[in-house]
C-alpha cells in the first residue's frame, strides 16, 4: 500500500494510474479507523481497480477546539489497519496546507436547505467545512465512485447535492452502518466509551427498531413519546433528539405520506460522547 504524504506525491500518483485507466474508488476519512471504514473499502473494491482512502482530520468542520484537540488521532496504528485489510491500495495523508492552501476557512455551500436540517441546527457553519475538503479531496484524488457510511445520513445526502449542483465527475454511493455484535452503530467516537457503556447504548437501535415497529400503524406524536419515555429511564442518557424525517428533503415530519421514504434520526449523549443512529423505515 502506498502511503502518500503531499499533494504533490499524491497528484503523481493519481496521474499514472489514470493513464493505465484505472477505475478509482475512494473512501476519506478523519482516521480512528474501525469496521464501519472497513465496510466502505470492501465496497469500493467489489466496483472499481483501485482504492484510495484519505486521513484528514478537517479543522473546519468542528464547531469548537474541543472537540477537534479530543479527537483520537493515532496515525500508525491506522496505516497498520490499512496495510492488514488488503482492500486499500493508496492512502492520502495530507497536510492542513495540501487542503488549505491559503486560510483555513470553509467555502459558503446551499446545500437547497437539507444543511438547516437535524445536525444543521446545532453545529454551525459543519457542513460547509465538510463541502469544502470533500470537494477539495475530489479534486485532488479524481476519483470515479466516492463512498461514504449512512450513518452520517445527513453528510451523505449533503455531498450528494454538491455533486449534483456543481456538476462534479463523481459517483456518490452510500454505505449501510456497519453494528457491532449489539446493535451499536461504530463510530470512532464509541472509542470514549467503557466497554459497560457500549453494551447499555445498544438501546439505541433497539429503540430504531422498535420505531420501525410502530411507524405506519402509531401516531408519529405517539412514538416521540414513547422515545422519550425509553430514554428517561436510561442512567447517565440524555436524547438530543428523535425524529422522524423524509429521506429527500431531511425535514422533519409529524404525518406518514404515501409515495415517501421516510427514516428515524436519533442523537444521544451518553457519559458526555455523542451518538447519533439512523433506520429507514419500512
Ligand atoms: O465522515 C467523515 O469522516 C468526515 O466528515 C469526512 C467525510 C471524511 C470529511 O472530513
Amino acid at each position: 500500500m502506498e502511503v502518500l504524504k503531499s499533494k504533490k506525491v499524491l497528484q503523481d500518483f493519481i496521474e499514472r494510474q489514470k493513464e493505465m485507466g484505472k477505475k478509482i474508488g475512494f473512501a476519506p476519512t478523519m482516521g480512528a479507523l474501525h469496521n464501519g471504514h472497513l465496510s466502505l473499502y470492501e465496497k469500493a473494491k467489489e466496483e472499481n481497480d483501485l482504492v484510495v482512502s484519505s486521513i484528514f482530520v478537517n479543522p473546519t468542520q468542528f464547531n469548537n477546539p474541543e472537540d477537534l484537540n479530543k479527537y483520537p488521532r493515532d496515525i500508525n496504528r491506522d496505516i497498520l489497519i490499512l496495510k492488514n485489510s488488503g482492500l486499500v491500495d493508496a492512502v492520502y495523508i495530507p497536510e492542513v496546507t495540501d487542503i488549505y492552501p491559503e486560510k483555513t476557512e470553509s467555502q459558503s455551500y446551499n446545500f437547497d436547505g437539507l444543511e438547516n436540517e437535524m445536525e444543521g441546527k446545532s453545529r454551525p457553519g459543519h457542513f460547509d467545512g465538510v463541502g469544502t475538503v470533500v470537494e477539495e479531496l475530489f479534486n485532488q484524488v479524481k476519483p470515479d465512485t466516492a463512498y461514504f457510511g449512512e450513518k452520517d445520513f445527513q453528510q451523505l445526502a449533503i455531498i450528494k447535492k454538491m455533486v449534483e449542483k456543481k456538476k462534479l465527475p463523481v459517483k456518490i454511493i452510500g454505505v449501510s452502518i456497519y453494528r457491532g455484535e449489539n446493535g451499536l452503530a461504530l463510530s470512532s467516537r464509541n472509542q470514549r466509551l467503557h466497554e459497560d457503556r457500549k453494551e447499555d447504548s445498544k438501546v439505541i437501535y433497539e429503540t430504531l427498531k422498535k420505531v420501525n415497529e410502530w411507524f405506519r400503524v402509531k401516531p408519529i406524536s405517539e412514538i416521540k413519546e414513547k422515545v422519550q419515555d425509553i430514554f428517561d429511564q436510561q442512567r447517565g442518557m440524555q436524547l438530543e433528539y428523535f425524529l422522524i424525517a423524509d429521506e429527500d428533503t431531511l425535514k422533519e415530519t409529524d404525518f406518514f405520506y404515501k409515495g415517501r421514504s421516510f427514516r428515524a434520526f436519533i442523537v444521544v449523549i451518553v457519559d458526555g460522547v455523542r451518538l447519533i443512529d439512523n433506520m429507514h423505515l419500512d
